[in-house]
């Protein structure tokens, strides 16, 4: 799983590289297309339910699932890029929000309030705590700045397949649910709404937007619990 981590990682640096404005959504499925192919790596994304791309590409009020196209990126949007991968029948999974170009000052707190909430969740991914603890702690986070959690898509366990169970609410009481044990992997994933809550899914099947057309951020890693803490994967 470290090994299709690491091909998770070099994906988000070439899309990273590539999402300038003036670039489309298209152009950076297949820079991650490239990623995959040199490392030898399989996609886990494309055909998943019929998924149509190797990466979700996602900006501004799209929540989670946006598929690339012919968007064009243009200055001030922020932008959240998910990949996948497996290596020897392993997954790794992992998003992040970036902005293009200049982005205003309420667009950079959301991406680094939803960037400070995976962390805070993953501090918690200790051996002995409770998976409750890992979505009490990004619902903190995101609400004590004033934003609100998507309930509807959640973070999962990950190792064979990419969904596997339990699944990893981003919001909750703590102190609930299964004990972390090391060799435990998970996808954790906060999905952050500046405005309120809600969630709508488009014509596509695939594209979830915030109901109130608010922006929305997604931050994602893989990580695994061992006997000396958290280990996140999907970092170069
Ligand atoms: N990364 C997404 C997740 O965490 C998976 C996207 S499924 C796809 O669940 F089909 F859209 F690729
Ligand atoms: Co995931």
């Amino acid at each position: 799983m470290r090994r299709a981590g690491k091909v998770v990682a070099e994906m988000h640096e070439a899309c990273r590289e590539a999402a300038k404005p003036g670039a489309t959504t298209a152009d950076l499925d297949r820079v991650a297309r490239e990623v995959l192919e040199r490392r030898g790596a399989r996609s886990n994304f494309l055909n998943y339910h019929g998924y149509p791309a190797v990466i979700c590409t996602s900006p501004n009020s799209v929540i989670v699932h946006g598929i690339p196209g012919d968007y064009v990126l243009e200055e001030g949007d922020i932008l959240s890029i998910d990949c996948g991968a497996i290596i020897e029948g392993y997954h790794g999974d992992a998003a992040f929000t970036m902005p293009i170009g200049q982005v205003s000052k309420a667009a950079q707190r959301l991406i680094d309030v939803t960037e400070r909430s995976l962390w805070a969740a993953i501090d918690e991914m200790e051996d002995g705590n409770r998976l409750s603890d890992i979505g009490h702690a990004v619902q903190t986070v995101a609400e004590a700045a004033g934003f609100s959690i998507v309930r509807e898509y959640v973070g999962h366990a990950i190792g064979t397949a990419m969904h596997e169970e339990p699944q990893v609410p981003n919001y909750g009481p703590p102190g609930r649910g299964p004990k972390l044990r090391p060799g435990m992997v998970f996808a954790v994933e906060p999905m952050v709404n500046a405005g309120g809550p809600g969630t709508r899914l488009l014509d596509d099947g695939w594209t979830v937007v915030t109901a109130d057309g608010s922006l929305s951020c997604h931050a994602e890693h893989t990580i695994a619990i061992t006997d000396n803490g958290p280990e996140v994967l999907t970092l170069p």
